[in-house]
């Protein structure tokens, strides 16, 4: 007996692996600073809370429509129009246990066997990961701190055959905060394949704004979700926005594999779209302050960030002054300071050598695990040159 080769050929995200050796060392007695995990520091908003116990207590704890409650897609659509302007059907929209369940969905519905997806590199880790699960293909597209690690897009189009059916987006991204600019999302959207725009992201920026893909085109896969803006990561809501040629396909598949998502979460995302506004916004103002507080450190510890992030609440710092190797430096950081960081690697070979800083940690915990890392990095030195 042994498991199939395109499930033991997954790589394992290394931020978990940080996470739980930093874990270890908290069993143990020691203060860690975690500057690796991507997840709100702050508690879920009350109204959210509420909502959720209200729907337990009304006895709203049933199988709900496959596609999601109407009510919640109704408000999804709703928040659509409203922060970009576009229309979206409630039938467009399949809501899902999170937005990496949804990401399953249309990375499954897009691919047959050998299709090809182009992500940047870096991108999110698991993007790859749901590629080759649903036995799809990876293409990375480089892309380089000078330009704020986004896309080209005549970069994309040297790489493109009929076989890449889709290119993927996420703006602000994960690792690096950045967005893409509207003309280079433009272009994108004009290229032949769909795209899937992963926007779990968006009301998470502090300059400029964000779009939707679906200003640009509806030949688009929109995934989304309640994780990072409402603070819900252990509540598992997202949702995919679908071309209506896909809709069926998709339910069916999500009916066979999830029946459909939480009812209860999914009365709570209902107040998250409805009532939560003020809370998200202090949210952000707090990411804000602590976006610029660790820009304002970063260069005194000889590790530089070429373009601001301006969105998320990721900072990809290059480290390369100190390593080439960024999974050996961040257990070295571990290690000597107790403070967790994200080694670049864990997104691509394009990001070897770099570090992510998450600051969804409070600007006291930044500060400590800064002066830290400032102290050990003066004795230990830089690489040579
Ligand atoms: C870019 C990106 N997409 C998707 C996800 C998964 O989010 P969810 O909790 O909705 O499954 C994450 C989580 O870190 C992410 O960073």
């Amino acid at each position: 007996m042994r498991p199939a080769r395109h499930a033991a050929k997954l790589k394992p995200f290394l931020v978990m692996d940080v996470l739980e050796a930093a874990q270890k060392l908290e069993a143990a007695g020691e203060h860690v600073i975690h500057l690796e995990i991507g997840e709100p520091d702050c508690d879920t908003p009350e109204c959210i809370k509420e909502a959720a116990v209200r729907a337990i207590r009304e006895g709203k704890t049933h199988y709900t429509h496959s596609l999601g409650l109407l009510e919640l897609r109704e408000a999804i659509c709703e928040d659509y129009a409203t922060r970009y302007g576009v229309t979206v059907s409630p039938d467009q929209v399949i809501v899902a246990s999170g937005t990496s369940p949804a990401m399953l969905l249309a990375f499954g519905v897009l691919l047959e066997p050998g299709d090809g997806v182009v992500i940047s590199d870096p991108a999110y880790a698991c993007y790859a990961n749901f590629i080759e699960f649903v036995h799809g293909r990876t293409v990375r597209v480089r892309v380089t701190e000078d330009d704020g690690f986004q896309y080209r897009p005549e970069m994309i189009r040297e790489k493109l055959d009929e076989r890449i059916k889709a290119v993927v987006i996420n703006s602000p991204a994960n690792p690096t905060g950045t967005l893409l600019s509207d003309k280079r999302m433009q272009a994108l959207a004009e290229l032949e394949p769909a795209i899937v725009s992963d926007e779990i992201y968006h009301g998470l920026v502090y300059e400029g704004r964000e779009r939707s893909i679906l200003e640009f085109t509806d030949r688009a896969f929109v995934l989304n979700g309640f994780s990072k803006l409402y603070a819900m990561t252990g509540w598992r809501l997202g949702y995919l926005i679908a071309p209506r040629a896909f809709v069926r396909d998709i339910q069916k598949v999500s009916q066979n594999l999830f029946i459909c998502a939480g009812s209860v979460a999914q009365w709570a995302g209902l107040a998250a779209l409805k009532e939560a506004g003020a809370e998200v916004a202090a949210m952000r103002r707090t990411y804000d302050q602590r976006r610029r507080y660790l820009l304002s450190r970063l260069p005194g510890l000889g590790l530089s960030v070429k373009v601001a992030p301006t969105g998320a609440f990721y900072v990809l710092a290059n480290a390369s002054a100190y390593t080439d190797d960024s999974l050996a430096f961040a257990y070295e950081l571990l290690e000597k300071t107790h403070v967790a960081v994200t080694p670049g690697v864990d997104f691509g070979p394009g990001a070897e050598g770099f570090i992510r800083f998450s600051y969804a940690n409070s600007i006291e915990n930044i500060a400590e695990g800064l002066d830290r890392l400032e102290r050990y990095l003066a004795i230990r030195g830089r690489r040579e040159a």
